[in-house]
């Protein structure tokens, strides 16, 4: 009981709350923001941050599927079953397949036709869809290897998101979801490739994995994993599962990498700053562990997460086995939040509070550091990007050794050669209009266009 952070909640005691206050907090334009009538809030709860008194809500008789459970039964991830393989690990092999990664879409960037415009999310988008492939089937997708950057994951599930949307906040539409498999020729060629993908390309990726085990890497580990119940293990939830994890981890970690070269492009001070304190990287790149020890890169990094913050729905949470008290910063009003109820957050409230980060809208990497220039950790307390407790991305350190291995050969080799094409104010380019799962700008998805001299 003892974390106090910001959290702004909707609390559903029951049906016809839920009914009623659903209009207010669910309507899709501005949907982080405070509904009218509820203060701000801090947590005297550290439920986000107790693994055993959290669950999915799944209590009224209702089952939410996750976002990518569109055409399965499954429940969210189930990666939590296995407690033996809740977090990803981070072995020097799959290191060594990031920076080969980065190498390779470093080198395919600075090959592109002088002055033809790219979009540098698709770039990253095909970066992290074949990391994440490699590391959870054993194989690369091959985005990065095509001609071009698309179409890649992100492609796809572009419409999918809309229609994930939708049925995350719609029951009926929930219901119908089932059907969608079975309409998916009619419903257009982005939903109908990301149920070719769902039900026939990703079972083939993972039956490969199962089949020569010691490649299968996590799917392999899966099956032989006793504490998930067999129901959990047939092809229906396992492609299910390789489709959450395409999800989670491709866009995520691009949008990241887009915000960074934003920056780094549009504000020459900063990038001025980060070259200094890299010193000479020509002769060899640092690893990323190395990486993330340097403050200025690592705050970066950081007001990145802030700006950017990866999913900007709301995490849903229970407190199963305790009443939550949630008080303001004054401390003169406090709501009680019985256990049981079905409650949700989302980060963007948290990470464009003024009074957690002076100035949010504006990018200042040094806002993470104190004044002798050493890492501002505390700060770290109200940064949510990766989420909290038992329903925290399991990725996180996968997630930053893809970032500050890509972000910085970005920085040494095509920063200097690269031209930014985004008119305007920076700060607007990636401001939150509304929420579509990932964090959309008034112009739809975030982008940022480059040319290569
Ligand atoms: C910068 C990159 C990333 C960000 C900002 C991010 C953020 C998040 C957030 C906010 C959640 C939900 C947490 C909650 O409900 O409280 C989540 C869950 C998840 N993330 Fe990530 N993520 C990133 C990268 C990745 C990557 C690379 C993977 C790799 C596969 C991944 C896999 C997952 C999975 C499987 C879940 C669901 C966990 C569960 O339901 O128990 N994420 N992530």
């Amino acid at each position: 009981m003892s974390v106090c952070q910001s959290w702004s909640v909707l609390v559903c005691p029951g049906l016809s709350c839920t009914a009623s206050l659903l209009p207010l907090y669910l309507s899709s334009r501005g949907d982080p923001v405070r509904p009218e009538g509820f203060p701000a809030l801090r947590a005297h709860s550290s439920v986000w941050g107790k693994p055993e008194s959290v669950g999915v809500p799944e209590q009224r008789g209702e089952t939410w599927r996750s976002s990518s459970s569109l055409g399965h039964t499954g429940q969210q991830s189930y990666c939590r079953h296995g407690k033996t393989w809740c977090n990803l690990s981070l072995g020097s092999g799959i290191c060594h397949r990031i920076t080969e990664a980065a190498d390779c879409v470093i080198k395919k960037i600075l090959s592109s036709q002088p002055g033809k415009i790219l979009d540098i999310k698709d770039v990253f988008n095909c970066y992290t869809g074949d990391v994440i492939s490699r590391y959870v089937f054993g194989q690369s997708m091959g985005f990065i290897d095509q001609e071009g950057w698309t179409p890649n994951f992100a492609t796809w599930v572009k419409s999918f998101l809309q229609s994930a949307y939708m049925m995350r906040h719609n029951v009926v539409a929930r219901k119908l979801a089932q059907y969608i498999p079975l309409m998916a020729d009619y419903m257009g060629e982005d939903i109908a490739t990301v149920m070719k993908q769902m039900n026939v390309v990703i079972p083939g990726y993972i039956q490969a994995a199962l089949d020569d085990p010691d490649n299968g890497r996590v799917f392999a580990e899966v099956l032989q994993n006793k504490s998930l119940p067999d129901q959990y293990k047939d092809m229906f939830h396992l492609s299910g599962e390789g489709f959450n994890f395409l999800l989670a981890g491709t866009e995520t970690t691009a949008a990241i990498l887009t915000v960074i070269t934003h920056h780094l492009l549009a504000q020459p001070a900063i990038y001025k700053r980060l070259m200094q304190t890299l010193g000479d990287t020509s002769s060899s790149t640092p690893e990323w562990s190395h990486l993330e020890n340097n403050p200025y890169f690592w705050a970066i990094v950081q007001e990145s997460l802030r700006i950017m913050p990866g999913v900007s729905h709301r995490s849903a949470r229970i407190a199963r086995d305790e009443d939550l008290h949630y008080k303001n910063a004054a401390g003169d009003i406090v709501h009680i939040i019985p256990r049981g109820t079905p409650i949700g957050m989302s980060s963007v409230i948290n990470h464009m509070d003024p009074s957690l980060f002076h100035d949010p809208e504006a990018f200042k990497p040094e806002r993470w550091l104190l004044e002798d220039g050493s890492p501002n950790h505390k700060l770290k307390n109200y940064l949510l990007a990766f989420g909290r407790g038992s329903r925290a991305c399991i990725s996180e350190k996968l997630a930053n050794c893809e970032i500050y291995t890509l972000a910085v050969r970005m920085a040494s080799r095509v920063i200097p050669r690269a031209t930014l094409h985004e008119p305007g104010n920076p700060a607007e380019h990636f401001k939150y209009d509304h929420d579509m799962i990932v964090l959309q700008t008034k112009n739809g998805p975030i982008s940022c266009k480059i040319s290569i001299c």
